[in-house]
């Protein structure tokens, strides 16, 4: 059956239900190139304003797991699990968490990306490991799995194609914030990618897509209800993004900060919420077992060293570090009561850690560090963020994200929950 796509455009900006035929058609087209993209913008945006109902939404995202392959690790002699995070500034959570989940006997298939805007990439991350490579074939990430555990590669271009391409468009049309349109584009790749289970950790606030707790827990039910009807086992945890998660925000320096927390240091919150996702991941995927023994034990910095060591990198050699660096200080006496992600999210990407289109470079050891906290207390003058940069024309664009991104208050507190809620059902 053919359509007219100004039809289904029309249809759906008035408030009309697309029918399943009709959004088969639209996405396969789209993908080959007989519907354009000024079309397709039009229908994101329309899709932007009035939605997509359950149904039109299972096929949508069916449809764009059928324009690609389908991965299959049932050959494994492991369970696979899987964690996906909506992304927030310094999230480097997959880097310990990947191995660490591995240790306790699971395979671990991270198909990762590159970052976009003021959310790193976790595969910009680990190639400021020297030798590292994020692009692997199918059978070496198999290999790898069964092996060691855990992989972490780049999504090959033939994982829902369609999403790929639907999802550069609306990064250029204002369309990325729409609650039905992202919850397709993470399920397909991740249904198309064929884990058994799978843990979303949904972020909300200042730092994230989401900055209102209601509408991130509507993305976690919607993303919780696709995965289930597509058999793999999903829960989400709608996690804080108002605060920066560690104490850095970059490529190499968020690497240095997972090797410490494998190492059995690093940030409370950040180790809070790896074993957290830890715990999630492992009971999706029927192990019994304690992450925090396998942190504890070197088991899971066993695993990671394996784990770059198959992929060429050298987990003995030095990380990169930045030719320039420049402290800024706190502003005023106080306890740290808060700390804009989003600022801080912002200073990294003008340091070089991050890219303003798809295919530019990023600097491996670009990014903003900092040694205090919410609930710690500073004095006026102290250093308390550190910039690091290859390139020192980027440094006072970075100070200029960073004015007035720390509240002050006078009396002691303590930092709020880190998970939020827990998403079990759509
Ligand atoms: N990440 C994705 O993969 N897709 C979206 O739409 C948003 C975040």
């Amino acid at each position: 059956m053919s359509y007219d796509a100004v039809e289904l455009i029309r249809m759906k900006r008035d408030g009309d239900r697309l029918g399943d035929e009709a959004i088969e058609w639209l996405i396969r087209h789209y993908t080959d190139g007989d519907v354009t993209a000024e079309q397709m913008s039009a229908m994101a945006m329309a899709i932007f304003f009035r939605g997509l109902d359950l149904q039109e939404l299972s096929t949508w995202t069916n449809a764009m797991i059928a324009t690609g392959e389908r991965m299959d690790f049932s050959s494994l002699s492991r369970p696979t699990v899987d964690k996906h995070s909506t992304g927030g500034v310094g999230d480097k959570i997959t880097l310990p968490l990947a191995p660490l989940v591995a240790a306790c006997g699971a395979a671990v298939p991270q198909l990762s990306g590159r970052g976009l805007g003021h959310t790193g990439g976790t595969l910009d991350k680990l190639e400021a490991i020297p030798g590292w490579r994020a692009d692997l074939t199918n059978a070496e990430m198999l290999r790898q799995l069964e092996e060691v555990g855990a992989v972490i590669c780049a999504a090959g271009s033939g994982l829902a194609p369609a999403d790929k391409k639907l999802y550069a468009l609306r990064d250029v049309t204002g369309t990325v914030e729409s609650i039905p349109m992202i919850s397709a584009s993470i399920m397909s790749k991740k249904i198309a990618e064929g884990t058994a289970a799978l843990v979303l950790d949904v972020k909300t606030g200042a730092g994230a897509f989401m900055k209102s707790y209601d509408e991130s827990v509507a993305l976690a039910r919607t993303m919780v209800g696709l995965g289930q009807a597509a058999g793999v086992n999903t829960v989400a945890l709608v996690t804080d993004m108002n605060t920066p998660l560690g104490r850095s925000a970059g490529n190499g320096v968020e690497v240095a900060e997972s090797i410490e927390v494998l190492a059995g240091g690093g940030p409370s919150d950040v180790v809070e919420l790896t074993l957290a996702l830890a715990r999630e991941m492992l009971a999706c995927a029927g192990i019994d077992a304690d992450p925090e023994r396998a942190l504890a034990s070197g088991r899971a910095m066993d695993t990671w060293r394996a784990m770059i060591a198959a992929q060429g990198g050298d987990p003995d050699a030095p990380l990169p570090t930045a030719r320039h660096t420049e402290v800024v200080a706190a502003e005023a006496d106080g306890v740290i009561a808060g700390m804009d992600a989003m600022a801080v999210g912002l200073a990294a990407w003008r340091l070089g850690a991050g890219r303003a289109k798809q295919g530019d470079p990023v600097q491996a050891a670009a990014g903003v560090t900092w040694n205090a906290s919410i609930g710690d207390r500073v004095a006026k003058g102290q250093p308390l963020f550190t910039l690091h940069t290859d390139t020192p024309e980027r440094i006072d664009r970075a100070r200029e994200a960073l004015v007035d991104a720390v509240d002050y208050a006078d009396q002691p507190l303590e930092r709020g929950a880190l998970v939020l809620a827990r998403i079990d059902q759509p």
